[in-house]
Parts: structure tokens; sequence; C-alpha cells
């Protein structure tokens, strides 16, 4: 050092806990680990066929088959998790969305073999029309409109369901007022006390869930979600969904997309002692993929930072198409 330099006279110098990878990982304050996160996956119809979704490089609709391979897989990483969707075929929809109810339909066919086969992971269902509907609504449509109380009685029926053929939480992603009460009543008078309920409380009306909807052909015919999936300029509304959910039964609240959002995750942990879910949707994942393939960004790094950034907004969980990729990082 020259002898020149004027030290500063400076009580706190933050470097000091910076200095040596020991020393930055005994003040780390938060961890990313696999125990966190769900795994969403695609089911079809059909026999030992995967199809890569081209918008979401690396995620891919399997046959029931090859997607008890791929749970496993996952799995055997550590995964605890899985949220389930279908890609239904265009003759099976209809506007109720009645083949959501089917005891004998994908899901509930899906459902029964995951847990047959690999019953220590949790199976999450998701519960909306959309898959099943042919307008792609969330609800059922009438003169252009979304209804209500009509879409509730139909996501009870689909809810339970889901729980007779062995989900473990039901995961309500539509939107209608009123469902998580109807869905725990609904649950509860079939006798499915200890089936949870995921409920997507703060649940925006987004641009970012466009891959997820080439996906699974559902996106709506007409018009867009904005009726009944919230605004992204609302906070305080957030808080408002979160505690009717809270009031109806539910067991963990989430909030959807997560990046765009990491403000709100914050605002519904300070208020709620219920665990947080926040999902990282399919926009969010093609985004880091795209970038990643044109070598413009570093992909790992960015994956890994982004959903520690998730966690220290305050979710608990994190449902993410980069889970597999995560849980093989941290190993
Ligand atoms: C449907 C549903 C959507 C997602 C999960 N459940 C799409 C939508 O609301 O249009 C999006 C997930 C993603 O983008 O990864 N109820």
């Amino acid at each position: 050092m020259s002898s020149t330099t004027e030290y500063l006279s400076l009580l706190h110098r933050p470097r000091r806990l910076r200095r040596t990878p020991s020393l930055r990982s005994l003040v780390r304050e938060t961890q990313l680990t696999v125990n966190d996160l769900i795994y969403p996956v695609f089911v079809m119809e059909g026999e030992n066929q995967q199809e890569e979704i081209p918008s979401m490089p690396g995620i891919y609709r399997y046959t029931l088959d090859l997607l008890l391979k791929e749970i496993a897989d996952a799995a055997n990483l550590g995964i605890k998790a899985i949220a389930l969707f279908p890609l239904i075929a265009t003759d099976k929809k209809d506007n109720a969305g009645t083949e959501s109810y089917n005891p004998d339909g994908l899901v509930q066919r899906t459902i029964k073999a995951i847990k047959q086969e690999i019953p220590e992971v949790i199976v999450i269902t998701d519960v909306a029309l959309d898959p099943f509907s042919s307008y792609g609504h969330d609800g059922i449509v009438k003169d252009g409109e979304i209804l209500n109380d009509e879409t509730v009685e139909v996501l009870v029926k689909q809810a339970v369901s889901q729980a007779e053929a062995g989900a473990d939480m039901v995961a309500p992603s539509d939107m209608m007022d009123g469902r998580i009460g109807a869905i725990r009543q609904g649950l509860d008078a079939a006798g499915y006390f200890d089936v949870g309920i995921l409920a997507y409380s703060a649940k925006y009306a987004s641009a970012y869930y466009g891959p997820f909807r080439d996906a699974l052909e559902s996106a709506p015919q007409f018009g867009d979600k904005q009726t009944y999936q919230m605004n992204p300029a609302n906070s305080r509304e957030a808080i408002k969904e979160v505690a009717l959910d809270i009031a109806e039964g539910a067991d963990i609240v989430m909030v959807k997309p997560a990046l765009a959002y990491l403000d709100i995750i914050c605002r519904i942990k300070e208020y709620t002692n219920l665990p947080v879910a926040a999902y990282n949707v399919s926009g969010e994942y093609a985004m880091v993929k795209a970038a990643a393939q044109k070598g413009w960004i570093d992909e790992k790094k960015v994956i890994l930072e982004t959903l520690t950034s998730m966690k220290r907004a305050g979710a608990d969980l994190i449902l993410t198409y980069f889970a597999k990729q995560v849980a093989l990082m941290l190993q």
C-alpha cells in the first residue's frame, strides 16, 4: 500500500463480509433448495410420444407412459411435487368443460397412475375450465361474458373428481369469485378433508402466459381474461383476493406470474402466515431460454438469480419449468 494513501475512517465496511466465499455463505440470507420446487408438467393422450413445445425449449407434452418416466426422473433429482396440466382433444371440449370431471378423463387417469407408480410425489391439479373449454376461457361463456356462479359449480365437480382420483392438492387457477369456499365445502362433503387447496389468489391478466396456451392449445377464442384475472396495475387488490381466499379456506396462496410481481409476493408475505407460492410462468421461462440460445446471457446464472429473487421476495414455494435443471445445478 502506498504510504501516500489517506485511509477513510469508516466504522462499517460492508465489504468485510464479502471477502471470501465462506464469509459470503455464512451471511447469506436466502437459500434456494430443491424442496421448494414444484414442477409443472403437460400430459396428452396416446402412447410413447413426446412433443416439444416450440416456445418452451426443453419442455414437452408427454403421453402418460412417458410422463411417468419424466416424473420419476424429477423425483430422483429430489423434486417433491408436480403440477399437472392436460392437452384435451378438440372434440372433447365444450362450453361447460364437462370433460373436466369425467372420472375416466385424461387428468383423472394420470393422477391415478402417478399415485400408483410414484406415490411419494405430491400431485397438484389445476382447477379451471380453459383446457376443456371450446372457448378457451376459464369459465362458462354466455353472450360473450364469463358466468361466475355457474362456473363455480363445475369447478367443484372438477376438484372433487380430481380428489377422488387421488390428487394431494387442488389448485384453482380460474379466478372466479367464491370458488375457494365452494371447493372446500365440496371436498369436505365428499370426505376429502385432507386434500389441500393451493389458491391462485393473485393471478394477473398477463401476456406472460402465451407459451403455456400454445402448449395446451387453450388460447381464448375471443376477447381476453381481464374480466376475471387481475389488472397488472393493482397491488392492494392482491391483498383483497388473498384475504378472501384465506377466509374461504385456502392452505397456500399464490402469486402469478412471479418475476414482474415480486412486490406483490413481498406484500402478501408480510400480510399472511400461510405459505406463499410463486408461479415462474411459461413466458418467463421462454425469455430466458431465447436469450440463452442467442448466447446473450449466462443461462444457469440467470436462472439461479431469478429464482433466488423470488425466494428473497418471500416465496416459500416456486412453480417452475426450470425445476429439473435447477435440481441438477443444486446437487
Ligand atoms: C389456466 C392456467 C394458465 C396458466 C396456468 N393455469 C393460463 C391462463 O390463465 O391463461 C399459465 C401458466 C404459465 O404460463 O406457465 N387456468
